[in-house]
C-alpha cells in the first residue's frame, strides 16, 4: 500500500515472484466512471472507492483460499484497510514510504497513466499511515526494497540454499526440494542467464517450497541461520570470485559447501579465506552426472566433521543409497580431502571408460554392434556390472537413420582436466598410477586427428593382413584384470594422500559411497567395500590376487593379438606391465642406479650391503 506513484505495482508483482503467489493491480478492478474521473484530474472520494473496496475484499477472500496473493493496492485509509482485510484471516501489510517531492518527481515520469501528479496531494491528504505492518522507505532499489519485506516478514525461511542453476545446481535443487525442505535458489541475471530463475521456476511451478532469487543478498536473507548453501558452479577462478562476494555477505557460523569439481588444493585455500570470515567451508565432491543429481548422488564432502554434521541431515538425504539402503554421503575428512577423491573418482572414471573403448575397438574387428551389445549385456549381468558398461550398451545400440550414431562421433575425445589431475597428484606423491595416466594421454592423443588421418594414409590407412579370432572369455578376463588393476592404483593414490595429508580415510566406506549413485558405481565396488574392513589395498585381498595370478595368461594373449591388429591398448597395456613390475623381485632399475651414478655421482645401493648405505663408483 502507498499513495499512487510509490511504486506499488513494481514491488508487488517482484514479491509474488519470491512468494510464488499470484499478483494482483487494484487499479485493474476501478469501474469505468472511477477512471474517467480521475483522468479529468479530480480526486476519488469515499463514495466512489467504496464499490471497488468491497470488490476487491471479496476477490482477497477467494485469493486468501486458493494459495495467497500479493496485491498491490493505495488502502490509504484505516477504513480502506478494514474493508479490505475483513475476509480474509492473515494480511501482510507493506507500506511504502516515501516523500511528495521524491514521488510527484517519479509520476511525472511515468507516461500513459491516468493517475496525473495533479492528484498527489488529495492522495497524501486522505493517506492515514498505518501503526502496524511493515514499513520501507521506497529510496532505495526495487531489489533492496523486496529484500528488506521479504527478510521483515513473518515467513518461513528457506532450510538450504542452491547457488547456481546449471544443469547439476538445477537436478540436486529439485532433488532438495523433493524431499521436503524449503528451498532457495540462485543465479546472477546477467551475462546471458537473464531468464535462468524465472525459466527454472516456471518449468518447475508445482514446487511451492522453491524461492527463486537473482538478488545475492535477498537470496542470503531468505535463509534461516545458520545459513546453508551449496555453491554449483563451474569449477575454476569463477569459484574464488563468487566466494568473494558472498563470505562478507554472510555471518559467523554460515555454511558454505563447494559441489562442483574444485582442485583440492583450491579447496585448500578456500578454506583460509573462509576462517578469516568465520564461514564453515565443505568442499564436497559429487557425482552421478545429471540423471544422478536429480535422483541421489553419491556425496563426498571434506571439512571440519563439526561443520559436516549442520548439513549431513540434507546431503544424507539427497544422496543415492548402497545396497543395504544407507546412504551414499559420507564425511571424508579434513581440507581439500573431499575433492581429493572426487578427483580419484574421475581417474578411475577415465580408465574405466578406456578400458572399454580398447574393447570395443577390438571387438568391432569382429563383430558388429549388436553382437558386442549382446556380448556386453552378457558381462553386465555379472560380476562385471558397472555403470559405464550399462551405458556402453545402450549406446552401441543407439541408431541414426539406417547406421549407428557412435560410427557419427568424431573420434577426439575431450576432458576438463580431473583426470590429469589425478596423475599430476600421481606424480608429486610419487604413486605409480600409470593407468590414469595412460587413459589421459590416450585421450591426448586421440585429438590429434589432422595428424594421424595423414599418418594413417602413408600407412595404407592402417590395413593389416591378419585375420583376429579373439577369445571371448578371454577378453572379459582380461577386462576384469584391468579393472582390479585400476581400482589398486585408484585406491594406492587416495592411501598415500592419505598418509601425507593426514586424512585418516575410510576406503571402506568410500567404496561404499561409490557403490551407487556415481559414474563407476558397480558391483566390484561392494566387494571392495566389505574386503576394505580389514585390507589395506587389492593386493592384499585373496579374491583379487587370485583372479590377478588366474587371468594373466588371458591379459597377454588378448594383448598380442590386438597389437599384431595395430590397436591402440593404452590401459590394459598399462595394467599388464604394472602387474610385471609389481610381481617381478629384480627389475632393470640396477642399470638405471648404474648410470645416474656414472654421469652424476647420485650414488647406488648395493644388494649385498645394508640398504642404509650408499655407494659411489669411478666409473671410469
Ligand atoms: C561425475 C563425473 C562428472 C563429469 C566428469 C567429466 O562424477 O559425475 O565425473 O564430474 O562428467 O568430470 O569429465 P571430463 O569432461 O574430463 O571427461
Amino acid at each position: 500500500m502507498g499513495v499512487s506513484g510509490c511504486g506499488k505495482s513494481t514491488i508487488a508483482r517482484e514479491l509474488s515472484k519470491h512468494l510464488k503467489v499470484p499478483f494482483f493491480d487494484a487499479d485493474s478492478y476501478h469501474p469505468q466512471e472511477n477512471i474517467d474521473k480521475m483522468s479529468d484530474g479530480k480526486p476519488l472520494n469515499d463514495e466512489d472507492r467504496a464499490s471497488w473496496l468491497e470488490i476487491l475484499s471479496e476477490n482477497l477472500g477467494q485469493w486468501e483460499a486458493d494459495q495467497g496473493a500479493v496485491l498491490a493496492c493505495s488502502a490509504l485509509k484505516e477504513k480502506y484497510r478494514e474493508t479490505l482485510s475483513k475476509n480474509v484471516e492473515k494480511v501482510h501489510w507493506v507500506y511504502l514510504d516515501g516523500s511528495y517531492e521524491l514521488i510527484m518527481n517519479r509520476i511525472n515520469q511515468r507516461k500513459g497513466h491516468y493517475m496525473s501528479g495533479r492528484l498527489l496531494e488529495s492522495q497524501f491528504q486522505a493517506l492515514e499511515i498505518p501503526q502496524y505492518g511493515i514499513h520501507v522507505d521506497i529510496d532505495q532499489s526495487p531489489e533492496e526494497i523486496v529484500d528488506q519485506i521479504m527478510s521483515n516478514m513473518e515467513i518461513k525461511k528457506s532450510e538450504f540454499g542452491v547457488f547456481g542453476l546449471g544443469v547439476m545446481g538445477s537436478s540436486i535443487s529439485l532433488n532438495v526440494a523433493d524431499k521436503g525442505y524449503e528451498l532457495s535458489v540462485y543465479n546472477r541475471a546477467e551475462g546471458g542467464e537473464e531468464h535462468v530463475v524465472d525459466e527454472f521456476l516456471s518449468a518447475n511451478s508445482e514446487y511451492k517450497n522453491i524461492h527463486g532469487f537473482t538478488d545475492l543478498k535477498a537470496f542470503i536473507s531468505s535463509l534461516s541461520r545458520p545459513r546453508k548453501m551449496l555453491i554449483m558452479i563451474k569449477a575454476g577462478p569463477t569459484v574464488d570470485l563468487v566466494l568473494n562476494q558472498l563470505f562478507p555477505l554472510l555471518e559467523k557460523g554460515d555454511i558454505v559447501i563447494d559441489g562442483g569439481n574444485s582442485h583440492y588444493m583450491n579447496t585448500k585455500k578456500r578454506f583460509e579465506l573462509a576462517r578469516e570470515f568465520g564461514i564453515e567451508f565443505i568442499g564436497a565432491g559429487i557425482s552421478g552426472g545429471e540423471e544422478g543429481a536429480r535422483k541421489g548422488p553419491s556425496i563426498m564432502p571434506g571439512g571440519t566433521r563439526e561443520s559436516y554434521q549442520h548439513v549431513s541431515q540434507i546431503l544424507e538425504s539427497i544422496a543415492a543409497r548402497d545396497d543395504f539402503g544407507k546412504t551414499c554421503c559420507t564425511y571424508i575428512g579434513p581440507g581439500g580431502s573431499g575433492h581429493f577423491i572426487k578427483m580419484v573418482h574421475n581417474g578411475i572414471e577415465y580408465v574405466e571408460m578406456q578400458l572399454l573403448a580398447e574393447i570395443y575397438a577390438l571387438l568391432s574387428k569382429q563383430m558388429n554392434y549388436e553382437e558386442i551389445a549382446t556380448l556386453f549385456k552378457d558381462w553386465n549381468d555379472g560380476p562385471a556390472y558397472s555403470y559405464l558398461l550399462d551405458i556402453t550398451i545402450r549406446i552401441l545400440e543407439k541408431k541414426e537413420g539406417d547406421g549407428y550414431l557412435l560410427d557419427l562421433i568424431l573420434d577426439k575425445a575431450g576432458n576438463k582436466g580431473t583426470g590429469s589431475w589425478s596423475s599430476k597428484a600421481a606424480f608429486d606423491l610419487g604413486i605409480p598410477n600409470t593407468m590414469m595416466s595412460s587413459a589421459v594421454f590416450a585421450r591426448y592423443i586421440s585429438s590429434f586427428k589432422e595428424t594421424r588421418v595423414e599418418m594413417a594414409l602413408e600407412k595404407g590407412a592402417g590395413k593389416n593382413d591378419s585375420t583376429l579370432k579373439i577369445d571371448l572369455k578371454s577378453l572379459e578376463k582380461a577386462y576384469n584384470f584391468g579393472r582390479l588393476i585400476n581400482h589398486q592404483q585408484g585406491f594406492k593414490l587416495m592411501e598415500s594422500a592419505s598418509k601425507v595429508y593426514g586424512w585418516d580415510l575410510n576406503f571402506s566406506e568410500i567404496a561404499r559411497i561409490w557403490s551407487n549413485g556415481c559414474i563407476i558405481k558397480s558391483h566390484l565396488m561392494n566387494e571392495l567395500h566389505e574386503e576394505f574392513k580389514t585390507k589395506q589395498d587389492l593386493f592384499q585381498m585373496n579374491t583379487v590376487l587370485e583372479v590377478l595370478n588366474k587371468d594373466e595368461k588371458s591379459v597377454k594373449d588378448i594383448l598380442s593379438n590386438a597389437l599384431d591388429q595395430r590397436l591402440s591398448m593404452h590401459c590394459l597395456t598399462a595394467s599388464y606391465q604394472y602387474w610385471i613390475d609389481m610381481t617381478s623381485s629384480r627389475l632393470s632399475a640396477n642399470l638405471i642406479q648404474a648410470q645416474r651414478d656414472f654421469f652424476g655421482a647420485h650414488t647406488y645401493q648395493r644388494i649385498d650391503a645394508p640398504e642404509s648405505e650408499y655407494f659411489h663408483t669411478n666409473w671410469l
